[in-house]
């Protein structure tokens, strides 16, 4: 019978990557992907501890496989990724859940190939925590399970220090792949067929700093001059090294999109710089300015903190309206939640519970009726989409366009990884619904 694997991933877009290289190392070994942890031979969980919630729902999915595990006593569950990269949490983990077979890291990831085969060879469980990053691997085979779209990372860890964020302690410091081998990489996707290329880092453009590699906006323009038609989209950009050359090389090639995520925080002079944040609403308006100066239709997308400690009714406010004032196309929002071991954790004035749901009600409310608007000004005209996807519930195919709203029509034959050129009919908040003209 063919051996079975089952992934579950939680977190950012680096970690669905993460998991697409774990599907990769299993495929070698000889294992399938399945849809359901009943069948499966290997379930690993690809964990995220950006807030408590993300651990909450690892936890909770991994106390579940209990019952499963005592019927099923061959079955191997791994779990790995940033939960198990804070000190001391593999330790919680094993004693939280004995039955767990392999705990690893992310600095040890591509090292799940030898801890399976050590479990098969009658281990009785495999912990590995690495504590620091080492070389960057490559060469390796990610089963990719996106197509059209594609990620590729460009640097790992952050060195930035939010006061509020994990991510420094679970991914460790920043470090950039060498420029040949993410264009190599680009170029081999492209000609395999693939529409959408993502550049991935916690922050890509402090990429290559301090090496004698070339800097993001060259990098940019050297993957968009590749032959064939696809898009190129890249995150996270911090805003401090958002540079006027990254915008010229925004605008200087269409296969660019014209949409950029670049995540505030906060509107509050006081409060960004208690994140650590290193700018000021003006300066990031400043680079608003800059971005829309060359690329003058880009959408601007942005993550958004609300109870961050010490968080008044005023500074909130500076939040709404520096949101107002940007008119975000879309926007992620958050409840600050304390993560141990972060500076922020030990700041006094923690805010309530419920003047946290107040302001994310408020934030939201806000943020929807931009995403609204934004969508609104489609109707009746055309947009090319990328086709991503079969929406079963609705019957419909689904993708998006450059600036990443979502469009859904309906077509005969099966056109995934296609562009399509859809007149919208309806829009509906973050949806757009039209037909293929
Ligand atoms: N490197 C990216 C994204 C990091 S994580 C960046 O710098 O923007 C994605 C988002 O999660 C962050 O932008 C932030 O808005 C949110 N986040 C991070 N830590 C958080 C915490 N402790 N509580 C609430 N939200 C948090
Ligand atoms: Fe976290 Fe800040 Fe680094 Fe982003 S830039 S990953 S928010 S520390
Ligand atoms: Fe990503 Fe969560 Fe880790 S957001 S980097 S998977 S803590």
């Amino acid at each position: 019978m063919d051996k079975r694997y089952h992934i579950v991933t939680y977190g950012c877009q680096m970690n669905v990557h993460d998991s697409e290289r774990i599907a990769g190392m299993l495929s070698e070994l000889g294992y399938s992907s399945c849809d359901s942890m009943e069948e499966a031979d290997v379930v690993v969980f690809n964990t995220c501890c950006i807030r408590e919630n993300a651990e909450n729902h690892a936890y909770g999915n991994i106390g579940m496989l209990k019952k499963l595990k005592s019927a099923k006593r061959d079955m191997i569950i791994a779990v790995g990724g940033c939960m198990p990269q804070q000190i001391g949490k593999a330790d919680i983990l094993h004693k939280k859940f004995p039955y767990v077979d392999v705990i690893f890291g992310t600095h040890n990831l591509n090292k799940l190939k030898d801890y399976i085969l050590e479990k098969q060879s009658g281990k009785k469980s495999v912990i590995e925590i690495f504590d620091s990053e080492g070389e960057i691997v490559e060469g390796e085979h990610p089963l990719r399970t996106s197509y059209p779209n594609a990620w590729i990372n460009i640097t790992y860890g952050c060195n930035n220090f939010c006061s509020y964020c994990i991510v420094p302690y679970v991914r460790g410091r920043e470090r950039s792949r060498r420029s040949e081998n993410v264009i190599e990489e680009a170029r081999s996707l492209v000609s395999d067929g693939y529409k959408e290329l993502t550049l991935l880092g916690q922050n890509v453009n402090s990429y290559a700093n301090g090496s004698d590699d070339i800097r993001f906006p060259a990098l940019l323009e050297k993957i968009a001059a590749i032959d064939g038609k696809f898009r190129l989209r890249f995150m996270t950009s911090h805003p401090k090294d958002f540079s006027e050359e990254l915008a010229k090389a925004i605008a200087s090639d269409r296969k660019i999109c014209h949409c950029v995520h670049l995540p505030v925080q906060s509107g509050s002079d006081r409060i960004l710089k208690a994140m650590n944040r290193k700018y000021t609403s003006a300066d990031y308006l400043k680079k608003i300015e800059i971005l829309k100066k060359y690329v003058p239709d880009c959408a601007v997308t942005t993550d958004l903190i609300v109870g961050f400690p010490g968080e008044t009714d005023e500074d909130f406010k500076a939040t709404l309206n520096l949101v107002k004032e940007v008119g975000y196309s879309s926007a992620f929002t958050f409840v600050y939640s304390k993560r141990e071991g972060t500076v922020a954790a030990k700041m006094p004035d923690q805010v309530p519970e419920e003047v946290c749901k107040e302001r994310i009600i408020e934030l939201v409310a806000l943020v929807n009726s931009l995403t609204r608007e934004h969508s609104a000004k489609y109707v009746g005209k055309t947009c090319e989409i990328l086709c991503e996807g079969y929406d079963d519930k609705r019957g419909l195919f689904l993708g998006r366009d450059e600036y990443g709203r979502m469009g859904y029509f309906a077509s005969e034959k099966n056109i995934i990884g296609e562009f399509v050129n859809m007149f919208v009919e309806e829009a509906n908040g973050v949806s757009l619904m039209g037909k293929i003209v």
